[in-house]
Formats: structure tokens, C-alpha cells, sequence
């Protein structure tokens, strides 16, 4: 940006003027523009300490504050400003779901430049706090310390259990009360953490890659269920034995209990081994009439009530009367194929990991859904012309693609099979928007749904109806 050439120059009194992606904010300076993260809100007027000093913007970091936005709230959590889960705390909710909504509305019309239909209003989440059903907490040699806790330093002791700094693989944020998941979540985790400590076991050690006790990882179900995990970095039988033993005889609220021996670079569990200590082999997540079956290693929405009003979105658009063909595209392990099953006359799911589907199959059959088929495979390998042959012509396609959206060759197929309706379901909207372009050539935009999945993130989640021209 011309005129702030040098890094670790110092503006004062700029006026933080809106949101930007990523969950920055922006300011605009003699016609360049200054993204500035963390604690900082529209409206905020701050001294900001220029970084990163490229040809069409700038990167900033606040160093003080002289007024603060009407768009603010108090942060309700203790670790907010160091933890990287929950940035926009500071930020009403209310303001949380303008933004999202504005996001959409600007990728939609930027990006796509097709023709849209009103916006609907954005669907807030009814719950703002204790949300999500799973959590992945992590144990580290090397625990980060705030300001405040540096003279406390030697008494606090370098172990800790919970997040990782935002950027910092090797360094981890000591947590206290968490306010994403609801309890036992941050029961266990203190105590286990406590336990841990009481019997010198050995916190993992990121940097060299060593140590005894590596992550633990919570689900608590709408059923009541609660499964923990833990993985340990080596196979030690009397050390693992007496971890397993403490949670099951603290913790009745258990009903699923595993344990993984991960001696691999990284922490990743895909691949490992889950051994299967006590209680269920998996928990359970209703919804609706339905009973969803999650293992250790399966998918589940995280936040599960607001996924039930994200999928009644995409049930409604998809307009079923029980007579139609159904293709549910990266089905995962087939919530939403499942979800709709018995509006349809049948539904076929198609995803590339085979656990997901062996998953999609059983949620089948343990609610007795006879009418869906499940495939497993790449997308741009599975869906053609002969997989249409073999499994009907859909007359509605239901797409709920990663973040990258549909590959280009994907919505090609689609558009060559040309069902009448098509419900795109996004995490990102800015490629849903590219892929709206593309399908332009057949498609107009009938309904676009924001929905707000996780709250005090700058995720957002957008459902749209495409209907094919006559
Ligand atoms: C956003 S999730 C959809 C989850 C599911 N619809 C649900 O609501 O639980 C996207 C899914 O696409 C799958 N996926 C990603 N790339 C794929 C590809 N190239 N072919 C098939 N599936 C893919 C992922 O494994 C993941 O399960």
C-alpha cells in the first residue's frame, strides 16, 4: 500500500470501518485498505501497528484503543483474545448475523454475477454457547502462558490440556472452562488433566514429537450419550490401563469409552487403530424420528440442533411429494440422505470416505430405510452418465460439497444429467457462488437461505434452490 511503504509504522486514530473476510476486520487508508484482526469491532477507532506492507493492502495489529463500537459486546469467556475459538465474542450476535448475511449477499452478487432472488433473513442458532458436540483437546510439555500468567509461570507448571494458539502447532492454551460444548466436557477435561498430573504422567511434547498422553477428544450427544477418547503417543498397558480406569470410575456420564495408541507424526486419527475400552462401541444423535449412529471416527454435524434447521431447509427446498429420485452428493456418512428418505421415492448418496458410507448403510437399517443406496468414491469419478443408467434419473439433486466446492468436471455431470431441481448446501460462499456461474448455463437461482451453524465464528453456511429453465 503507497503510502505506509515501512513495516511497524504506527497510524494513529483510524476508524475500523467493517468486517473482512476471514473474521478480520477493515480500514480503509489513503485509498489502500489495513486488515486488522483480533480483538477489534466496526466502529472500534484505534492506533494500529502496520505489518506485512503489500502492493494492494496491509496487514495491521492494534496497539491501542480510543473508542470502542456501538457493535460490541463482553466477551464471556475467560480465554477470549488467546484462544482461537470463539474470536467474535466481542461482537453482538445480533451484528454476527448481519455480517453473515451481508458476506453471502456480496460473494453471491460479486462472484456469480447471476441473476438472484431476495435474500431470506439468516437463520440464527438458538443456542449461542454450548453448541457444538464434539471437542478435540490437546496435551503439551509446552504450554502457553498469557501476560497475566507469566509471573505465575513457574508455579502454574509448563503442562496444559486444551487449544492450540492460533498459528502455534507446538504451543497450547490452558483451558479452563470452555463454553462450546456442554458438560461433562469441561468436567473431564480438568479432572483427567488434574489426574494426569497428580500421577507425573508425560504430556506430549509437539516439537520432538514425544511424550505419553496426547489428546483427548469429547462427544456429547442430544441423546444423552457421551463418548471420550484418548490417544496416547506409546503403548504403555499399566500407564494407558490406569487412565481408562480413572475416567470409567469417575465418570458414569460415559457411555462410550476408547483409547487410541498413536505412535505417528502427527495426531491425525483416521488411520489408527480406536480401541474399543467399555460402554457402547458409539453414541447415539436423534433427529426428528431418527436415531443416528456415530462411531469414533464418524462425521457428525457439530452443532446438531441447528443442523436439524439447516437440513429442514434443504428437505423444503428440495419440494418432495414421495415420488421423487433423490441424489444426495457428499452425503458424509448420509444425514441428510437419511433425513429425506422417507419424502422420496428413493436416494442414492455418494461420498469418498468408505467409513462414512459403511456409517450411511447402518443409519439406514437401524432406522429402517429401505429406499437409499450408498456409494463410496471421488465425486468426478463416480458420478457419469452409466452410474445414472444403473441408479435412476434424479429428479432433485441435494449437494453439500467441501469448502472448495464442486469441481469444475462435477457440475459439468451435473449439467448434463439435468435434474428439474437442484438444493446446493455451502460452507463457503464463495465457491458456491463460482459454481452458481457455471450452472447458470442451465439453472436459476429460485431461494437463497443463510443459516448460522456456529456462533462468535465467521462461518456461515447458505442453502440455495436452483430450478433448471424450461
Ligand atoms: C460438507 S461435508 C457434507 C456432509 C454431509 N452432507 C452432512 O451433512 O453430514 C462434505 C463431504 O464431502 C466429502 N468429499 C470431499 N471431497 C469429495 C470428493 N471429491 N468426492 C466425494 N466426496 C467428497 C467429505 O468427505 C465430506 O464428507
Amino acid at each position: 500500500m503507497k503510502n505506509y511503504k515501512k513495516n511497524k509504522q504506527v497510524v494513529q486514530n483510524v476508524l475500523i470501518q467493517d468486517f473482512a473476510a476471514e473474521g478480520k476486520c477493515i480500514a480503509r487508508l489513503d485509498g489502500g485498505v489495513v486488515f486488522v484482526e483480533g480483538n477489534v469491532a466496526p466502529g472500534d477507532v484505534v492506533d494500529i501497528e502496520i505489518f506485512n506492507n503489500k502492493k494492494k493492502y496491509a496487514e495491521g495489529r492494534v496497539l491501542q484503543t480510543h473508542s470502542l463500537s456501538e457493535k460490541r459486546a463482553a466477551p464471556f469467556c475467560q480465554h477470549f483474545g488467546t484462544c482461537g475459538g470463539c474470536k467474535w465474542q466481542h461482537i453482538k450476535y445480533e451484528e454476527q448475523l448481519q455480517f453473515k448475511w451481508q458476506q453471502v449477499y456480496d460473494h453471491l452478487h460479486r462472484i456469480s454475477k447471476v441473476q438472484l432472488p431476495d435474500f431470506e433473513p439468516i437463520v440464527a442458532s438458538a443456542e449461542t454457547t454450548f453448541y457444538r458436540n464434539k471437542l478435540e483437546y490437546t496435551f503439551s510439555n509446552a504450554r502457553w502462558f498469557t501476560p497475566q500468567q507469566m509471573d505465575q509461570a513457574d508455579q502454574l507448571g509448563s503442562n496444559a490440556l486444551g487449544f492450540h494458539i492460533p498459528r502455534r502447532f507446538d504451543r497450547i492454551l490452558d483451558i479452563e472452562t470452555c463454553y462450546l460444548q456442554p458438560d461433562p466436557s469441561n468436567q473431564i477435561r480438568n479432572k483427567l488433566r488434574a489426574f494426569a498430573m497428580a500421577e507425573d504422567l508425560v504430556f506430549y511434547d509437539q516439537k520432538v514429537n514425544a511424550g505419553f498422553l496426547r489428546n483427548l477428544i469429547i462427544r456429547t450427544a442430544n441423546s444423552g450419550d457421551v463418548m471420550a477418547m484418548v490417544q496416547f503417543g506409546h503403548p504403555n498397558e499399566e500407564k494407558v490401563a490406569l487412565v481408562m480406569a480413572y475416567l470409567k470410575n469417575n465418570f458414569p456420564q460415559i457411555t462410550s469409552l476408547n483409547y487410541i495408541i498413536n505412535q505417528k507424526g502427527n495426531d491425525s486419527y483416521y488411520d489408527q487403530n480406536v480401541v474399543h475400552y467399555a460402554g457402547k462401541a458409539f453414541i447415539e444423535e436423534k433427529m426428528e424420528d431418527l436415531t443416528f449412529r456415530v462411531g469414533p471416527k464418524s462425521f457428525y454435524q457439530t452443532n446438531a440442533s441447528q443442523a436439524y434447521e439447516l437440513y429442514k431447509i434443504t428437505r423444503n427446498f428440495a419440494q418432495l411429494t414421495g415420488n421423487e429420485q433423490v441424489y444426495d452428493l457428499y452425503t458424509g456418512t448420509g444425514t441428510i440422505a437419511n433425513f429425506v428418505a422417507r419424502q422420496a421415492k428413493s436416494v442414492v448418496g455418494v461420498e469418498y470416505v468408505a467409513e462414512a458410507i459403511e456409517d450411511a448403510k447402518v443409519n439406514s437399517e437401524i432406522n429402517q430405510i429401505g429406499n437409499t443406496r450408498f456409494y463410496a468414491g471421488d465425486m468426478k469419478n463416480v458420478l457419469n452418465e452409466t452410474f445414472v443408467a444403473e441408479n435412476g434419473h434424479p429428479d432433485v439433486v441435494i449437494t453439500d460439497p467441501p469448502r472448495a466446492g464442486m469441481d469444475e468436471s462435477v457440475v459439468r455431470t451435473i449439467l448434463r444429467i439435468a435434474p428439474p431441481r437442484i438444493v446446493y448446501v455451502s460452507c463457503n460462499s464463495a465457491t458456491q457462488a463460482r459454481d452458481l456461474a457455471w450452472l447458470d448455463e442451465q439453472y436459476a437461482v429460485r431461494r437463497v437461505q443463510p443459516v448460522d451453524m456456529f456462533p462468535h465464528t465467521h462461518h456461515v453456511e447458505n442453502v440455495v434452490l436452483l430450478e433448471r429453465r424450461a
